[in-house]
């Protein structure tokens, strides 16, 4: 049964995309059969893992959802527009037509629940299902903390970079108390981070402790993260001994736990 992780932050530009591709990527390499969804209209992890969202149409990606049908019919619709990329790792594709799906849903009974019911029967098919949410708290992402078993927080090391959190934090409590018990904070994934600078350090210093949550080891400042996306894969295929690669293959080992 897949343990599924909501890659979440209102904010955007702090590599929620980056993190939700490159750990699926290295959960793959140690032999974990993983999905990712893409619930971002953006499509930036869709497009990132080599596929492009112009070419799919709605039934073939995340935005089926929006059609009005019961579970089984958009788990039987989910398990036709899953495809598998170059990087080993299952992906169910965003497409713009996701933008309006806060809209679409926002009548519909059982609305925060949509995602949890529709993936429940593919969740036996693999290990991992990592959700890459769009930079909201909105209804989607919503449907994405109902759905998770564990919330990974990618955050950049810079001043009020955790602006926010607090309130993403009582999102994850609200979630909790109404519709998912068992949802807990993996951890915060800082993110971009240059050790170098003292600044970076203190703003790292000052998160566990004044969250309550766990923090995992940070990943490195690179160029490389920008370049792979261009070519469909992930930092792990185009530069696999890159400190970025080692870092996210870290991550990964600390989720495995
Ligand atoms: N560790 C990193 N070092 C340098 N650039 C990064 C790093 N991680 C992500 N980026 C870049 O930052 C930008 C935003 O990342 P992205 O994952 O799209 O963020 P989000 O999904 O939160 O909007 C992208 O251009 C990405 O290539
Ligand atoms: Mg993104």
């Amino acid at each position: 049964m897949a343990q599924v992780l909501a890659i979440v932050n209102q904010k955007g530009g702090v590599a929620k995309t980056t993190t939700a591709i490159t750990l699926a990527a290295a959960l793959v390499e140690c032999g974990n059969s993983t999905l990712l969804v893409d619930l971002d209209a953006q499509a930036c992890a869709t497009f990132s893992l080599g596929i492009d969202p112009e070419d799919l149409k709605a039934s073939q990606s995340i935005a089926l959802l929006l059609d009005d049908v019961d579970p089984e019919e958009h788990a039987r619709a989910i398990r036709q527009a899953i495809q598998r990329t170059e990087d080993g790792v299952y992906l169910l594709p965003s497409v713009m037509a996701v933008a309006s799906a806060d809209l679409s849903l926002a009548a519909r009974p059982g609305r925060e629940s949509i995602l949890a019911r529709a993936l429940a029967t593919v969740r036996p098919d693999y290990d991992f299902i990592v959700i890459d949410c769009s930079p909201s708290l909105g209804l989607m992402t919503i449907n994405a903390l109902v759905a998770a078993d564990e919330v990974i927080v990618p955050l950049k090391c810079e001043t009020l970079s955790h602006r926010g959190l607090g309130q993403l934090m009582e999102t994850i409590d609200e979630v909790r108390r109404w519709s998912n018990p068992e949802l807990t904070v993996a951890g915060i994934v800082p993110t971009m981070f240059d050790g170098r600078t003292a600044h970076a350090q203190a703003v790292l210093a000052d998160l566990g402790p004044r969250y309550g949550v766990a923090v995992f080891d940070s990943i490195p400042r690179s160029i490389r993260f920008a370049e792979a996306p261009a070519v469909g894969r992930t930092i792990l295929a185009t530069s696999p001994r890159s400190a970025g690669a080692s870092a996210y293959r870290a991550l990964a080992q600390a989720v495995l736990g």
